[in-house]
């Protein structure tokens, strides 16, 4: 929570003072009431903040990161247990934070804002994004697999909706799956492959909504372009 007219000038509307004469003359409003008095506090990521009826845009000089994560790091800000996280692998000039998670184990797209308002929206059920990922199993994946995998898995916290997938090869008693699901749910993917009998070797996420891993090494991470970012929010309504 931050006072209006600083959530107004960290949108960009102009300078703290130049706000506070907006909210004065009665053109502010939160959650649909107008703001007249000084002092009241809002959350760009939770309250619905107008000048004169019009959204701001609280999305202005944010950042957003995508890492190729590699495996071994857990997805936390900081770790009590001292391991190693995926903080040590992008660059902070702000107070940023991972999207999401992928387990220690799990490589492939990460991303990192310091937009709250964004991240709330990738994790909300209704935007959620198409998510790929792409399995190194053990064992034969065949038609009875694929068809369980597809239709909705039982799982100990409900049901998985239906997920895309597809054979991309086949090897001795290994298979090379990707798996398109929309539920982001904690090991949801590992817990699925294992619920139809198969044992993950490695799983890599290689999409989240529009953006890919193109041209990113495994441990390297770089700002998202403007193209990248503006295809992401409207993936999410924004
Ligand atoms: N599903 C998983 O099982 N693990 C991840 O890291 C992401 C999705």
């Amino acid at each position: 929570m931050e006072r209006l007219q600083k959530v107004l000038a960290s949108a960009g509307l102009g300078s703290r003072r130049k706000c506070e004469e907006f909210i004065r003359a009665g053109r502010v409003s939160v959650n649909g009431r107008i703001v007249e008095r000084m002092g009241v506090r809002a959350d760009p990521s939770v309250d619905r903040i107008e000048l004169d009826g019009i959204p701001i845009d609280v999305h202005e000089d944010k950042v957003y990161i995508i890492l190729n994560k590699p495996a071994g790091y857990v997805t936390t800000v900081s770790d009590p247990q001292a391991r190693l996280t995926v903080m040590e692998l992008v660059t902070k000039a702000r107070r940023i934070f991972p999207i999401g998670r992928l387990d220690r184990d799990t490589r492939g797209l990460l991303l990192f804002t310091d937009d709250g308002f964004l991240a709330n929206r990738v994790a909300h059920p209704r935007f959620e994004l198409e998510k790929t990922y792409v399995a190194q199993v053990n064992g034969a994946a065949g038609a009875g697999e694929l068809a369980r995998l597809r239709s909705g898995i039982e799982l100990e916290d409900g049901r998985t909706a239906p997920a895309r997938v597809r054979v991309l090869g086949r090897r001795d008693h290994n298979s090379l799956l990707e798996l398109r699901v929309h539920e982001g749910r904690k090991r949801q993917v590992r817990r699925m492959l294992v619920a139809v009998g198969l044992e993950v070797v490695d799983l890599v996420r290689t999409s989240l909504g529009p953006l890919t891993l193109q041209g990113l090494e495994e441990g390297e991470s770089r700002p998202l372009r403007p193209d990248e970012v503006q295809a992401l929010m409207s993936a999410l309504d924004i």
